[in-house]
């Protein structure tokens, strides 16, 4: 059954991602759709404290669904943290009449958005409210994929592209650290679409001797005269291993850290499509009455979630691609390739 929703917040929060647009642009087009009023928040659960908010339509979001970035800004808010940051945001969705809140962006913003929801309940006011997964890190566990990973993926890949150019011209060694924070799967798929030499991720203990040295070794002995090493910023720093492969195997490394260039650029086709799906999504389970839900995929399909339970759960490790990766990069005679 259909539930009476007049008006709706919308807003962007924690590290933006490519893909965030294209959700908002949803939610806003969706709610039009439905015949519900949006209101976009600016620079997050900051602006809901400080009630910088404005009316939302269709032509807000015009042009927008092709570009990086959030139109709406994001910030991480350490004032929302504090149970008086929340009132203060509280009574902003009040004063505005909100019966439901789409939060976009990572574990941190639908913990914020929980909290905010218990909140208002305990204060007798309903606020329903639903997350978007959006992070270049795809690190969210109850979604198989959040909004910016394609982009960040593609946008590194180019990079290192680029790298491998050069770097086979002088026959060097290259060590690229790549974002991903505590996960590894962004170092991964780059490190697989790129033909590594050797990927570093946290999810696995890292052996220099093991996971470095002997991977150069071997792909020396294959007749390799350069060398790429992809490393997730949360397996350690770049610098520290191009260091040790200047003092242990001999190299002279360039080391290159891409840093914020994988959170910009225009979204790939598969970012833009997931997030329209979400967010049209998110709308929908505001519409039948569903709150405090996170929208997830799993398995390809878009599915809503116990927005509590969504928290605490975890999605495994694909560490069989870790398996691939050493197939395809440890074994011999490859002359000057990869
Ligand atoms: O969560 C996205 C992310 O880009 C991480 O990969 C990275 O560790 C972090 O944000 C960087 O945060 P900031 O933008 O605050 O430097």
């Amino acid at each position: 059954m259909e539930k009476q929703v007049k008006r709706i917040g919308v807003l962007t929060s924690g590290g933006d991602a490519p893909g965030m647009n294209a959700a908002v642009r949803a939610v806003v087009r969706t709610a039009i759709y439905k015949g519900i009023e949006c209101v976009g928040i600016r620079r997050g659960w900051n602006g809901l404290i400080n009630s910088d908010f404005f009316p939302m339509n269709a032509g807000s979001v015009s042009h927008i669904i092709d570009k990086g970035g959030t139109i709406l800004y994001t910030a991480r808010s350490e004032e929302f943290r504090e149970p008086s940051g929340r009132a203060k945001a509280l009574d902003v969705c009040k004063l505005l009449g909100l019966d439901g809140l789409v939060a976009i962006g990572g574990d941190g913003t639908f913990r914020g958005a929980l909290a905010l929801s218990r909140q208002a309940a305990e204060a007798g006011h309903s606020l329903q409210v639903v997350g978007i997964p959006a992070t270049i890190d795809n690190d969210i566990g109850c979604s198989h994929y959040t909004i910016g990973f394609d982009t960040a993926c593609n946008t590194a890949v180019e990079c290192i592209d680029k790298l491998r150019d050069t770097m086979q011209s002088h026959e060097r060694c290259s060590v690229v650290e790549v974002m991903g924070r505590h996960a590894g799967y962004l170092a991964l798929y780059v490190g697989i679409a790129v033909g590594a030499t050797a990927v570093l991720i946290p999810e696995r203990t890292v052996d220099f001797e093991r996971d470095i040295a002997e991977k150069i070794r071997r792909a020396r002995l294959a007749g390799t005269t350069h060398f790429m090493v992809v490393v997730a910023e949360g397996a350690g720093s770049a610098v520290e291993i191009g260091n040790r492969i200047r003092e242990e195997i001999g190299l002279d490394p360039r080391v290159t850290v891409l840093g914020h260039i994988q959170r910009g650029g225009s979204p790939t086709a598969r970012d833009r499509e997931t997030a329209s799906r979400m967010g049209y999504e998110a709308v929908m389970v505001l519409t039948a009455g569903r709150g405090n839900r996170v929208i997830a995929t799993q398995d390809g399909r878009i599915v809503d979630l116990d927005m509590e339970e969504a928290l605490q759960m975890k999605k495994s490790f694909p560490m069989d691609r870790y398996q691939i990766l050493e197939a395809l990069t440890s074994t011999g005679n490859r002359s000057e390739g990869d």
